[in-house]
């Protein structure tokens, strides 16, 4: 079975850029294909869910190609119904792929075939269906009656009247009829029948609807008119903003674990409803900022999270999220208003309730509502936390992303968790985990020029917080005195690759160890620095060095120095440092070192050497010496090295105050 592995933790911050919101996504993807036009579509999301609307809309004749940078898209509308007639779409779990392409395939007057994973086949869409009909739609059911796989025939539509549909079960049907009736181009009037749940999802797709030229009229959440004559017109590029229901468990990870976490991709300007969760997380008492394109979360003042009673219909999806924050909150919290949970991706409010226990919770479920707490009697938190968590719980996902994420906060109780089948987050954020473990293990990633002094600014800088230190460098030190040892070349990347994939070495404080020899100095040679260059240029050596590297990310911070620590190894770093000095006093510098150590040295030689290392390093195809755009600069020329300390320190406590007030702490009773 496979299984990830979470360590405890109790601390969190830093920040994340978000990937892009899977509703704005795929309801892009959709409209671009149906408008008249090319769509650029920015900062797509790419997961599962959104491959699944992209392999369906290839197969239905719409041209589209990735355009290479920052997740941009560029998507050729077929100005109305899709070319192909006739197709079979494989849509696996997507709900938000399968309900509006039934919605616009039932009026593009072809023969369709769509089904999903078997999961897909017990979600209701009969509500769907019997709207369609209405207007003259043919589907069939393939399986189950009310279910999918449909089939989809040839069929005139009269619109240009009234169409009711129920709004309970799921939004996603008001959405899907509302997006395809302008494919009619005879207007039609949108009825709900009995109550419209999740409306903030139906005020996204009546806002991109309006930004591809077809604005529908609405008579509070009960009548929805869309012209005659509407048709969908590319408006160029769209935006898509970051994903505000991923967002929520790094804000519940800021409000649980200190923090601040800061979010980036939605805020305040937000067209997606989700973001009020911030509003539930300042109800539960955490400290909320908020700009037009960030939210920021920390933990209460007094360190206790409260217990919320609470109608989630506003936020169905992060509701979910709470749900797992009650066990870290002072007494019961109860989730209502939540039925459509029960035909998501799993039966969530069952799931939720199973696995909440494993970690110790108190748990009734109903219908439509969760109640949680941790421990009866209700002790404070802040003491019980410890006691009440249950060890080692392997909390089971059921294919459902959403069961993943939100447990993996579990491990802030201070607890090991296990988490089931960790890749079913692919549906929405394929590297959620990577940006979860970077919030409880801060990185600082610290880089320049040779002999500008950052192994040594960063050792210390290490040392001062308490953090793990990666000295990268050595890494490729050590691969090429293996390859010495063993007899090799620096030619083949592929025998040095193996080599670096299995590479027997240590670090104990100051000691580096291959094969239990110490090598410490031995790694320092001339022949090892000219092999260790020559090694590192090779990308199969970088890439089976990347795991590796990335292990040491681990609590309660790390300090990783070396050229791509930024760039490549841990893109997400909270602190990004890159230190330079004028060519003349790195030389002066080496100079000094080697002298001091007794042997003998020639500064114009030395500054011409390094002139010539910083030209080829920076000139080198694989990974160049070059600052990162969101790097600190720090020039360290006419600084001390205890200089050049205190002013990274100062950086971390801007950015990480937690870690630095841990230092601070555990200083004190030093001082
Ligand atoms: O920092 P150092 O001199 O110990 O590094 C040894 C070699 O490895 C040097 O040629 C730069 C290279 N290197 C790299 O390519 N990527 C890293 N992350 C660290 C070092």
């Amino acid at each position: 079975m496979d299984f990830l592995d979470l360590a405890p933790a109790r601390h969190a911050a830093g920040s994340v850029r978000l990937p892009g919101s899977k509703s704005i996504s795929n309801r892009f993807l959709l409209l671009a294909a149906l408008a008249e036009g090319e769509t650029r579509i920015r900062d797509l999301l790419l997961s599962d869910d959104t491959e699944r609307m992209l392999d369906a809309l290839k197969t239905l004749g719409i041209r589209w190609e990735s355009l290479g940078q920052e997740n941009d898209f560029l998507v050729c509308g077929a100005g109305g119904p899709f070319p192909a007639r006739q197709a079979e779409l494989f849509l696996g779990n997507a709900g938000t792929a399968f309900r509006p392409l039934t919605a616009a395939l039932a009026l593009s007057n072809g023969r369709y075939r769509l089904s999903g994973v078997p999961r897909m086949h017990e979600r209701p869409i009969g509500d769907l269906v019997d709207a369609l009909r209405q207007v003259g739609a043919d589907i069939r059911y393939l399986g189950n009656e009310g279910f999918p796989p449909l089939e989809v025939l040839p069929a005139t539509i009269q619109a240009g009247g009234r169409v009711a549909v129920r709004g309970e079960a799921s939004s996603q049907f008001l959405t899907a009829l509302l997006m395809a009736l302008p494919l009619s181009g005879r207007g039609a009037t949108v009825e709900v029948a009995g109550e419209l749940i999740s409306k903030p999802y139906i005020d996204i797709t009546l806002k991109l609807m309006s930004r591809f030229g077809v604005s529908v009229e609405r008579d509070g959440w009960r009548a929805f008119h869309i012209p005659a004559g509407a048709r969908y017109r590319s408006p160029g590029t769209v935006h898509v903003e970051g994903d505000a229901s991923s967002a929520s468990y790094f804000l519940a990870a800021g409000a649980i674990g200190g923090g601040p976490v800061r979010v980036e991709g939605v805020g305040r300007d937000s067209i997606q409803g989700d973001v009020r969760f911030a509003e539930a997380l300042q109800a539960m008492g955490a400290q909320i900022a908020m700009g037009a394109n960030w939210i920021e979360a920390a933990a209460p003042a007094d360190g206790r999270l409260k217990a919320i009673d609470l109608d989630c219909n506003h936020i169905p999806d992060a509701a979910m999220t709470l749900a797992v924050m009650a066990l870290f909150a002072e007494g019961t919290t109860r989730l209502t208003h939540i039925a459509s949970w029960r035909v998501k991706e799993t039966d969530r409010i069952a799931a939720m309730a199973t696995e909440l226990r494993k970690l110790g919770a108190l748990v009734e479920e109903g219908a439509d509502f969760i109640a949680v707490s941790m421990q009866r009697g209700e002790p404070p938190a802040a003491v019980s936390r410890r006691l009440t968590f249950k060890p080692n719980a392997a909390i089971d996902t059921y294919d459902d992303h959403r069961m993943a994420m939100c447990f993996s906060l579990a491990c802030l109780g201070g607890v090991p968790v296990r988490i089931h089948d960790p890749k079913c987050v692919n549906k929405t954020f394929p590297d959620y985990f990577d940006r979860f473990l970077s919030l409880l293990a801060p990185v600082i990633a610290i880089d320049g020029p040779s002999a500008s002094g950052k192994g040594t600014v960063a050792a210390l800088v290490a040392e001062k917080l308490g953090f793990h230190y990666l000295d990268s460098g050595a890494l490729y030190r050590l691969v090429a005195l293996a390859a010495l040892r063993a007899g090799l070349t620096f030619d083949d990347g592929e025998a040095l690759a193996r080599i670096a994939e299995t590479l027997p070495a240590t670090f104990e404080g100051s000691r580096i160890l291959l094969d239990g020899e110490d090598v410490s100095a031995a790694i320092r040679s001339e022949e090892c620095s000219t092999g260790s260059s020559k090694v590192a240029a090779f990308p199969a050596v970088r890439a089976a060095l990347l795991g590796r590297q990335r292990a040491y990310q681990q609590a309660p911070g790390l300090v990783a120095e070396g050229r791509d620590m930024a760039s490549v190894v841990f893109p997400d770093a909270q602190l990004k440092v890159f230190l330079t000095a004028t060519a003349e006093a790195r030389a002066e510098r080496r100079h000094k070192q080697l002298i001091d150590k007794g042997m003998s040295a020639n500064i114009d030689t030395l500054l011409q050497d390094l002139r010539e290392r910083d030209a080829r390093d920076s000139a080198r195809a694989v990974a160049p010496l070059q600052k990162c755009a969101d790097a600190e600069l720090l020039d360290t020329t006419d600084l001390t090295v205890d200089e050049a300390v205190t002013w990274v320190l100062e950086r971390v406590r801007q950015r990480l105050p937690q870690a630095a007030a841990r230092s601070r702490n555990k200083e004190a009773p030093r001082a």
